[in-house]
């Protein structure tokens, strides 16, 4: 690649911050901010044909959000199963394959049939992969995938000798997809949570002041616009 080719990111990965500070300037309740966001969920999945971006993962509901109060988890967890009943056909008309990482582990029953159904339902799309991120932490998925290849190893089935980069991220929970070219943060926050720590080696960083229920297609494409003139080395020297 040359430093004047502009290209197109073909995985987006987005922090979807401000939904809480969203409503609250507006004098309503939290949950409020976060049904605001399911709208823009819905524009920014639907226009990433329109800037070539083929991946695009979305953080939904991390490791740490558990210790928000019992009100707003139960009110987010509702959220995502309407979320599912409401969008699935939607989604599987428009030619978004579905899927999920994160540990299901700690999520109710019905939601995580919602999740397999959906992602079972699209999996035969391929015009955007849209995977949402719930119940998830980087330094979770590592410890997750370092413990199977561990028992792997404990069953003979590799040898430590085979653990290498490429080993570890056939363990990861995103094994099936390409590592991000970008990753947005919305709301002002210049922190990466936890998010894809170990997918993001080499992704750009993007952070834009505007709260999640705000940020919209044009603010999306204005980004991955800018994207197309960045210079990505991946540690190495261009001439
Ligand atoms: C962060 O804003 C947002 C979340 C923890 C929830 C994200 C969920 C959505 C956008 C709902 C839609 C998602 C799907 C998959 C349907 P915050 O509450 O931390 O905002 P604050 O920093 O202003 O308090």
């Amino acid at each position: 690649m040359t430093k004047m080719e502009k290209i197109e990111p073909n995985h987006v990965a987005i922090i979807m911050d401000g939904n809480g500070r969203w409503a609250q300037q507006r004098g309503k309740p939290r949950l409020f901010g976060h049904h605001a966001g399911v709208k823009r969920v819905r524009e920014i999945v639907e226009c990433c044909p329109d800037y070539g971006v083929k991946y695009l993962t979305i953080f939904a509901f991390s490791t740490e959000n558990w210790k928000r109060t019992q009100a707003e988890v139960a009110g987010l967890m509702r959220l995502f199963r309407r979320y599912i009943e409401r969008e699935a056909r939607a989604l599987l008309e428009d030619g978004v394959r579905v899927r999920f990482i994160g540990d299901r582990i700690k999520l109710d029953e019905k939601l995580v049939a919602l999740m397999d159904n959906l992602e079972l339902l699209t999996a035969g799309n391929d015009k955007v992969h849209l995977t949402i991120a719930l119940n998830y932490g980087g330094r979770d998925e590592v410890t997750r995938a370092a413990k199977r290849l561990a028992y792997e190893v404990e069953q003979g089935r590799l040898s430590h000798n085979d653990v290498d980069a490429e080993t570890l991220s056939g363990f990861l929970d995103t094994h099936v997809l390409p590592d991000p070219d970008l990753v947005i943060r919305t709301s002002g926050e210049a922190r990466i949570s936890n998010f894809l720590l170990w997918q993001s080696a080499y992704a750009e960083y993007e952070f834009t002041p505007i709260l999640w229920p705000d940020f919209c297609a044009d603010d999306f494409g204005e980004i991955v616009s800018s994207y197309g003139s960045r210079e990505r080395r991946f540690g190495a020297v261009i001439a």
